[in-house]
């Protein structure tokens, strides 16, 4: 009887501490968490073409921001499409594999691919890529293991208001509410 009197006040108390924990120091805690189950920090997506990053680095050594062309100069990086592809995969002469077989025949068809965005926050954050491009942080340092690994993935063990706040304050960056919730 006492003894689980004393077990469920134990349980609650950890209960306690965990909420408090999380709204109070989100960004320990969820770093903490992601220490201990590495396998949550990122998600992977299904795409409609298996693009591999590694490929095209390993071969042709292409920086990110030859396909990602506006992450130096504007809000959004872009993600390419056959308009680029079709430099190199108009027909079979560079690859024959069946998944660049696939980027053939949409160059072909003149028809968009129908990429899915892994990344992306809600509309009222406002997020420049070229602000930290030109400040020297590395892509990977947001977006992780994409472009290390043959598939990109979403990062999520970082892209969130604490991360950022983290950051900002550690680089003498701007943590006012309007610097990231203005339009
Ligand atoms: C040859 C062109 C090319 C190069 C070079 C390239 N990428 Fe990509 N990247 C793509 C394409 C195409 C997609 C969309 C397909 C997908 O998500 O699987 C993509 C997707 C991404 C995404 C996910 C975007 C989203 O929200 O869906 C990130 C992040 C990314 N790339 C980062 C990088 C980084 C970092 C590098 C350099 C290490 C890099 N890319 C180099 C073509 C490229
Ligand atoms: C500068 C030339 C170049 C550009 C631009 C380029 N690719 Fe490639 N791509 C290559 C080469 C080289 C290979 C590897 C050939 C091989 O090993 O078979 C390749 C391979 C591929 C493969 C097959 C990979 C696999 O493992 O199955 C896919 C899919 C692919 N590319 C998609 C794309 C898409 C989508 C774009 C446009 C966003 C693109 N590529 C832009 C040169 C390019
Ligand atoms: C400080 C963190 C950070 C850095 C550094 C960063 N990104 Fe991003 N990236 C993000 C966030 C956050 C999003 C989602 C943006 C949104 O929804 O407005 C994103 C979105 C993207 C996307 C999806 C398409 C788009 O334009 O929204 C691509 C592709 C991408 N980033 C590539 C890159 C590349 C390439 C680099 C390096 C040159 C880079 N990023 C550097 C945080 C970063
Ligand atoms: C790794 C460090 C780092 C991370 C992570 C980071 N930032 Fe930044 N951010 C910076 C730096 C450095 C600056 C430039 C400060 C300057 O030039 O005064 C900056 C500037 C900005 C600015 C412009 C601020 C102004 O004064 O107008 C915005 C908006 C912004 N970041 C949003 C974000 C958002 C949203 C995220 C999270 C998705 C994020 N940042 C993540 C380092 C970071
Ligand atoms: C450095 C950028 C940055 C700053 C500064 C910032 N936020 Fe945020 N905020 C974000 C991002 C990114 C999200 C989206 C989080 C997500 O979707 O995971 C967000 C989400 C939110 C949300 C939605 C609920 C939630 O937590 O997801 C509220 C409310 C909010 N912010 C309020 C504020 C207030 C109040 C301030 C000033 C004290 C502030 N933010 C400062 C980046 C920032």
């Amino acid at each position: 009887m006492r003894k689980g009197f004393f077990i469920s006040i134990g349980i609650i108390l950890v209960l306690v501490i965990a909420i408090v924990a999380y709204h109070r120091f989100q960004y320990e805690t969820k770093t903490a968490f992601f220490h201990l189950f590495p396998i949550f920090r990122w998600k992977s997506m299904d795409q409609p073409i298996l693009f591999n990053h590694l490929i095209h680095k390993e071969k042709l050594n292409l920086n990110c921001t030859f396909c990602h062309r506006y992450a130096e100069r504007r809000r959004s990086a872009g993600i390419p499409n056959i308009d680029l592809c079709r430099a190199c995969h108009a027909t079979d002469a560079m690859s024959k594999k069946p998944e660049a077989l696939k980027v053939v025949k949409y160059v072909r068809a003149e028809e968009e691919i129908p990429w899915k965005k892994m990344y992306g926050l809600p509309k009222f954050v406002v997020f420049p890529h070229w602000i930290h491009v030109q400040n020297g942080i590395d892509c990977s340092v947001c977006h992780g293991l994409t472009g290390k690994k043959e598939r990109p993935v979403k990062m999520v063990d970082r892209n969130y208001m604490a991360g950022c706040m983290d950051c900002h304050k550690k680089r003498g960056a701007s943590n006012d509410c309007y610097a990231c919730h203005s339009s």
